[in-house]
């Protein structure tokens, strides 16, 4: 596996591997891989011949007073990680890289980035959809891999990716959790024991939500209910949101019908820790 720091020189290596006919897979991350990050390097593997890494904690993505300057940064931790599962490249450039002088070029996705993490986030989805543009123009990839953890992050880089006519395919893994069903996240690590023993309850939630519906509840507000109901009954963790919503266009639902194809998506914070999740259904 190779490390490059420098932007341009990944570029060239990106461009040679093209000229020599290979496929290009990119799978962005902010690093403190975790095994999550690993099904996604996995994926790519099986489906590139060059397979990059790129590792940023990317500073417009972060609000004021979020968790940017103790994001957990191990690169040597991460290399092992990624050469492990396969990685060909690690690219890890730097803020000056990413963001030289004068830096002032923003990508918007207008009317996605709005709702669930837009509104507790403000600025979030304006900072992802820019980093994720400048990676894909600077690796150059056939192939980008995405998880199914961060769903409004993975709906607001297919519209980036449609509307600005990238040349990428986009691929969306399924999310990794841990035995007691928490979703893998690299901020799990900022829970105390007895945050982390309370969080199983998010996706014992949705799993919920999900027996609800299959046994044809078709009311949101009694879906949502009975999941705020369990969250509070049995951890210490405060509701950001909880919603369903279109799994395509993150419309908010009210009243469900057979056939769709909807989100239910979460947000709670343990102390100042915060958690997202959410499942994907066809009703
Ligand atoms: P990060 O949080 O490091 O996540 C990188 C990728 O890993 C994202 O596509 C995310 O959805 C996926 N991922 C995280 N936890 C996962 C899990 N438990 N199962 C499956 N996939 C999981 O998301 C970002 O970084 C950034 O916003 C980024 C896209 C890199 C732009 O800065």
């Amino acid at each position: 596996m190779k490390t490059i720091r420098d932007a341009s020189l990944m570029q060239q290596d990106a461009e040679a591997a093209r000229l020599r006919g290979s496929r290009l897979a990119l799978v962005p991350t902010m690093g403190a891989l975790h095994d999550g990050h690993v099904a996604l390097l996995r994926a790519a593997r099986e489906r590139a011949d060059l397979v990059i890494l790129s590792v940023f904690v990317n500073p417009t993505q972060f609000g004021k007073g979020e968790d940017y300057e103790r994001y957990p940064r191990d690169i040597d931790r991460d290399s092992a990680i990624a050469r492990d599962a396969g990685a060909d490249v690690l690219f890890v450039p730097s803020n000056e890289q990413m963001y030289e002088k004068g830096f002032q070029s923003f990508v918007t996705v207008e009317k996605l980035s709005a709702p669930f993490e837009g509104e507790s986030r403000p600025g979030h989805f304006q900072g992802v959809a820019t980093v994720v543009a400048k990676l894909l123009n600077i690796t150059k990839p056939h192939l980008a891999v995405f998880g199914q953890k961060d769903a409004q992050q993975a709906v607001v880089v297919r519209r980036m990716i449609r509307d600005l006519n990238f040349d990428v395919e986009l691929l969306i893994v399924p999310t990794v959790r841990e035995a007691d069903g928490l979703a893998m996240s690299s901020r799990n690590a900022y829970l105390s024991p007895r945050e982390r023993g309370e969080a199983a309850v998010l996706s014992a939630s949705l799993r919920k939500a999900e027996e609800l519906i299959r046994s044809g509840e078709r009311r949101v507000d009694a879906v949502v209910g009975a999941m705020r109901g369990m969250i509070s009954l049995s951890s210490s963790g405060a509701i950001d949101y909880i919603a369903i919503a279109d799994a395509d266009s993150l419309a908010r639902l009210e009243h469900l019908q057979t056939g769709q194809d909807i989100l239910v998506a979460l947000a709670v914070r343990f102390g100042k820790t915060r958690l997202i999740d959410n499942i994907q259904i066809t009703t």
